[in-house]
């Protein structure tokens, strides 16, 4: 099947009650795992590139793996760039052949973060590709961000949709708890919150550094009006702990294929829990 955009998949989620998962790919095999993961599981799909994952396989190359992939299985794949900061990042993934992009102008005033935005939503709806953008802040573990900042940097319901008036951007990513990169499941949601932007904002919410969140907080967040979930951290560390225990086993083994199959192997486990806990399978 051709890519389709975000905007599709989340309005048919929209619609169905359930969230689409985001898995984010570093390499080759982590974008076969998730892809044949969807088509066994008959889900919807997300696939996306962070500015990292670019830099490290290439644009073009992440493109034509990705567009490979999904061209061979019957469920719908889009593929889209995760926190873009700039808008020439957003343009170039735009002229790649992403579907759907993100301006992450989050750390930036808000009027900033909306004009960024749109005119990145101007560029990107002339050819029918989606755009997230992000209001609140979602930080990283490597701020040290302690409890109560996190709170403090959250999503304000009515600052959302303003935001959302004013940029005419596909879908929200919202701050309401999480952190990126946890290692554990200990993220506390604001689940009123998330109710709370729901009924304001029309346009389908963005749950960000998922991998921190308990399966209950998940149903919940879903329950609430979450639509796209973002997973990185856990299928990095599903990876690379396969690969390394991989390595350990078997110390005098030197085909890097034999290692790397373990890691898709992993990573295609991990792909599949989430996309049952989202309630995305069997809905492609
Ligand atoms: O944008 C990517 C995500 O929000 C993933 O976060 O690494 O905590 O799963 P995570
Ligand atoms: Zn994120």
């Amino acid at each position: 099947m051709v890519l389709v955009t975000n905007a599709y998949l989340l309005k048919k989620a929209d619609e169905g009650g359930y969230a689409v998962g985001a898995f984010n790919a570093n390499n080759m095999e982590m974008i076969q795992a998730i892809i044949e993961t969807a088509e066994e599981e008959k889900s919807p799909v997300i696939l996306q590139a962070s500015q990292g994952a670019i830099k490290y396989a290439g644009l073009d190359m992440i493109v034509a793996m990705v567009k490979s992939c999904a061209e061979r299985t019957k469920v719908p794949v889009s593929l889209h760039l995760d926190h873009g900061t700039d808008y020439e990042q957003n343009v170039r993934c735009l002229r790649a052949g992403f579907t759907s992009l993100m301006y992450d102008g989050s750390s930036k005033p808000f009027e900033e973060n909306v004009a960024t935005t749109k005119r990145i939503v101007d560029i990107a709806h002339i050819v029918g590709v989606s755009v997230e953008a992000e209001i609140g802040r979602v930080g990283g573990t490597e701020e040290h961000i302690v409890v109560s900042e996190v709170e403090a940097l959250m999503t304000d319901p009515g600052e959302a949709k303003k935001f959302a008036d004013l940029t005419g951007v596909d879908s929200l990513a919202v701050a309401v708890g999480t952190v990126h990169r946890m290692m554990t499941r200990e993220a506390k949601l604001d689940f009123d919150r998330i109710a709370k932007i729901k009924k304001l904002v029309k346009i389908p919410l963005v749950l960000h550094g998922a991998s921190g969140v308990p399966d209950d907080g998940v149903k919940k967040a879903i329950a609430a009006g979450i639509r796209k979930i973002n997973i990185a951290t856990e299928l990095n560390k599903s990876f690379t702990n396969a690969v390394a225990k991989a390595i350990k086993d078997a110390p005098s083994e030197v085909d890097p294929r034999k290692m790397l199959t373990k890691g898709k192997e992993a990573t295609k486990a991990a792909v599949r829990e989430k996309m049952k806990l989202f309630n995305s399978c069997g809905k492609a």
